[in-house]
């Protein structure tokens, strides 16, 4: 189990929800969740994949609201399959998941999809639409999600600002750095303000700079009260931050501090 983080005091930078189609909560509408309460939980849960591949095995985990967590261990210990089983791209073979209130096993189609608007995702190689200009790419989840011009609008400017791209809001892919397209990645997951975002080495790519940069606003964005599980590989990155780390080793978690 992790520990609970303070509370947050500081304000979110991106405005508060005001959809032509409400999605804040799957489980009961309009219900505020407060700092501590267990947001994903993890209860016995095993993943051998079709090819026999055993990828976790008996994985208990309970992490809270406003927890920011790394997950750390080797290559193929994983990491990236326990986020897919968060975010419902795989299924457990044995366990439940339990997300926001939501087994997943009971998860299917529409309520699914509304689940997975409560998790914004970050990829390691970014993941943008090549032909859409950085304000197209964070704009597209919205508009996808029913959200009005005017509303698109109003988040776009200050999503952009949060990540230091207000200036590129033009600029297509291909025209930023990897720090920068990694940001507009970030600017995605978050502009629909998902209580959870996972982030899947978003620092692979990046140089120690670049990384940093990058755990920096997550940061940032776990202090406004979104709950934060970073895979990484890199130990130093971890070291620097100082916050809440879950090793696994060959599918097995093997130390969870503090
Ligand atoms: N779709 C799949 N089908 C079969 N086996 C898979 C599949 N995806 C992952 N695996 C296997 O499951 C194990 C865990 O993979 P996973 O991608 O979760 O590791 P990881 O810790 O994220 O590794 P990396 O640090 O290299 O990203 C590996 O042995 C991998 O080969
Ligand atoms: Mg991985």
């Amino acid at each position: 189990m992790i520990e609970p983080m303070p509370a947050s005091t500081e304000r979110s930078p991106i405005p508060p929800f005001n959809r032509a189609a409400d999605h804040s909560s799957v489980t009961s509408p309009g219900r505020t969740r407060s700092i501590g309460e267990v947001i994903i939980h993890l209860e016995q849960v095993s993943k051998v994949y079709d090819n026999g591949c055993r990828a976790l095995i008996d994985v208990n985990l309970q992490i809270r609201h406003g927890d920011f967590l790394f997950v750390t261990g080797p290559s193929g210990s994983g990491k990236s399959t326990l986020l897919k089983l968060l975010y419902g791209e795989e299924r457990p073979s044995q366990g439940e998941v339990t997300v926001n209130g939501v087994p997943l096993s009971q998860a299917h189609g529409n309520r699914l999809s509304m689940l997975r608007r409560q998790i914004g995702i970050v990829f390691q190689d970014y993941k943008l639409i090549p032909r859409r200009t950085v304000a197209e790419n964070v704009a597209f989840v919205l508009w996808a999600q029913g959200f009005t011009r005017k509303e698109i609008h109003r988040r776009l400017q200050p999503t952009l600002r949060m990540v230091g791209l207000q200036d590129k809001a033009n600029c297509f892919p291909e025209e930023l750095s990897g720090g920068e397209q990694q940001r507009v990645s970030i600017a995605r997951a978050v502009v629909g303000t998902p209580p959870i975002l996972l982030a899947d080495e978003p620092t692979g790519n990046l140089d120690p700079d670049n990384s940093w940069q990058v755990i920096k606003i997550l940061r940032k964005l776990n202090t406004v009260g979104i709950t934060v599980i970073v895979t990484t590989h890199d130990e130093h990155l971890v070291r620097m931050s100082n916050h809440a780390v879950v090793q696994i080793r060959d599918g097995r978690l093997v130390r969870i501090q503090p």
